[in-house]
């Protein structure tokens, strides 16, 4: 078997933000570093962070710092989070941005000069540094830029297929160009997983083409767990119209500068959905929450600021209920409350973007939006201060890690979790690489089995295309394990999906090895099965509604399952097991935050 191989410390699989950050860490520790990405390098979902970077950095609020933010992120996650990840994350999300404008970041600033701050979704105070509504690409230009700088070598456009591992654990990975369809081998003690996630499992989606679940899947059959699988946030505005756009993100800073949500009969309907756990701080009328835009350090916030479950979870009631607008979500107005002026200054992206992809002026128009699946909370089970999966030399970070934003994902945090944890993976898998000098060889017969599995679609004669399978999968886990889930339907996901499995090992491909998005596909979809197998797995087995998760069957939390994550492990059949583990305690003096901070 042709087969070009290469030698590294350290080896990061995926070039978002965490990818890039853990590189730089592993770079700056002396590690031999290299990062692997399935696309051209900058196109990343990070980029679909628009709003902001969620830091405590006090810039318009000196009252702001890490325990208030510690705190948002955990009552946003409805307690489920691991409480030292949401530490870290809150207590060095701040040095972070800073770091990222040393490098070049080239943030909005307040009248006097400070990096300025915007209002999200279950933040208490402004709290999301940003560029305009672009701070995902700005992120992912400075990294990269620093990536290129400091020689980190990049193998763009190149898949990786399997971690391979002895019983010492990880030893390397494999995978192909993208390109040649040719087989390229890294030898590596250490490899960070920062694929990002799983939206293309999903037929309404913000995520793009390379979202199909791979770092999770890699890890699974590595021997490395998951945890909380079941948590998938819908973010509750993405495009509903024209159908070729269904789901591109409209980022949540529309709301966070003064847009509100409307239904077909013009009503403000987030106010009929204010949950008991959030109503202390949420404006209960129009007039109350209009105050808040005045003075919001005295004012309740507008429902339209709740957390993102919660909002999408309103949106899906009122299309249900039949006061949806005509391409079934509800109305995003932006314009009736802000001048054009403002519009196009703090949202130059989705002027553009509605204007080229839907010939709307949201200057002058309400947007049409509805709930797109954005972001999995459940991920890699990782130690939390170094990101170390269970597999000696395996690590993850960023989306594909779990555990750091519990339930559901609070808005902006995505951006600095993935900083945080990136710098922690590198750094950490950079230190294990050292202990590791010498010890490692790639085995031949793991490397020709690799390879033997990857061209199997082009043995197969007469088999199924893997577009038809890929739609049906996105089908099922719309209807069946979406926003509203019941146990008769997750059993008929899992049956779906078993027969899927079938399907996918009889799948062919025609053509050749050079740039055959057919056979990339059909590589890609064991993973996409394997993740929408836990995803479905793990809601059956959690009988509560919780953040990104919603039973209709079991409606609201239940104080036991408050006290559960869901393990994910691979079974011996091939299929994926489930157990419960207690979640972690949160020491005393962390508890005591939830008394002494403000709401
Ligand atoms: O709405 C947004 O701009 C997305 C941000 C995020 O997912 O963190």
């Amino acid at each position: 078997m042709e087969l070009e191989k290469h030698e590294y410390d350290v080896v990061v699989v995926g070039a978002g933000g965490a990818g890039l950050r853990a590189a730089i860490e592993a770079h700056d520790s002396g590690a031999r570093t290299a990062v692997v990405c399935k696309s051209l390098l900058g196109k990343a979902h990070t980029v679909m962070a628009e709003g902001g970077i969620a830091a405590a950095m006090a810039n318009l609020y000196p009252e702001d710092n890490w325990r208030v933010h510690f705190r948002d992120t955990m009552r946003g996650g409805k307690m489920l989070n691991h409480w030292r990840m949401a530490q870290l994350h809150a207590q060095e999300a701040p040095d972070r941005v800073r770091e990222l404008e040393d490098w070049g970041a080239l943030f909005d600033r307040t009248p006097d000069g400070l990096i300025s701050q915007r209002d999200f979704g279950g933040h208490r105070y402004a709290r999301l540094a940003h560029v305009g509504d672009r701070t995902g690409l700005e992120l992912i230009r400075t990294l990269q830029q620093r990536t290129v700088a400091l020689g980190i070598d990049v193998y763009m456009e190149c898949t990786v297929t399997r971690l391979l591992t002895d019983e010492d654990g990880i030893i390397g990975a494999f995978g192909y160009w993208r390109e040649s369809g040719r087989f390229v081998a890294w030898q590596a003690p250490s490899v960070v997983l920062a694929t990002g996630g799983i939206g293309k499992s999903y037929k309404v989606t913000s995520n793009s083409w390379e979202y199909t679940g791979d770092g999770h899947s890699l890890a699974l059959q590595a021997g490395a767990t998951l945890v909380n699988m079941e948590f998938v946030q819908f973010h509750p505005t993405g495009m509903v119209w024209p159908p070729s756009v269904r789901g591109i993100l409209v980022t949540e800073s529309v709301r966070g500068d003064g847009g509100i949500l409307k239904n077909s009969a013009g009503n403000r309907f987030m106010f009929d959905y204010i949950p008991d756990f959030f109503r202390k701080e949420t404006a209960e009328t129009e007039a109350e929450a209009d105050r808040w835009y005045d003075d919001k350090k005295n004012n309740r916030r507008p429902p339209e600021l709740l957390p993102r479950d919660e909002v999408a979870r309103a949106i899906n009631s009122e299309v249900k209920a039949g006061r949806g607008t005509p391409h079934g979500g509800v109305y995003l107005d932006i314009a009736s409350r802000r001048s054009p002026e403002y519009i196009r200054k703090r949202l130059p992206s989705m002027y553009h973007q509605f204007r080229e992809l839907a010939e709307v002026d949201i200057t002058a128009e309400p947007m049409e939006v509805g709930p797109t699946c954005h972001y999995v909370m459940g991920g890699v089970e990782v130690d939390p201060d170094t990101e170390a999966a269970r597999v000696p030399g395996l690590y993850a970070a960023g989306e594909v890690a779990g555990g750091m934003h519990g339930s559901n994902r609070l808005g902006g945090n995505s951006l600095s979790d993935l900083l945080v944890f990136g710098r922690r993976a590198g750094q950490a898998a950079a230190e294990h690489a050292h202990g590791c000098a010498g010890r490692i060889e790639l085995p031949d017969d793991a490397l020709a089995e690799a390879g033997r599995a990857a061209l199997a679609p082009f043995e197969r004669e007469g088999g199924e295309n893997p577009y038809t399978v890929q739609h049906d999968l996105q089908q099922t886990m719309h209807d069946l394990v979406g926003i509203i889930r019941t146990a008769p339907e997750m059993e008929l996901a899992l049956e779906r999906i078993a027969a899927l499995k079938e399907r996918v090992a009889n799948l062919s491909v025609e053509g050749h090895r050079q740039y055959n998005p057919g056979w990339h596909l059909a590589l890609d979809l064991p993973h996409m099965l394997i993740v929408s197998e836990c995803i479905a797995r793990a809601a059956l087995e959690r009988e509560e509604s919780r953040g990104g998760h919603t039973r209709d069957d079991f409606p609201g939390p239940d104080p036991g399952w408050g006290k559960t994550n869901l393990i994910c492990s691979s079974a011996s059949d091939g299929g994926v097991a489930i157990g419960h583990q207690p979640l972690p305690q949160m020491p005393a003096e962390l508890a005591e935050i939830f008394e002494e901070t403000p709401s």
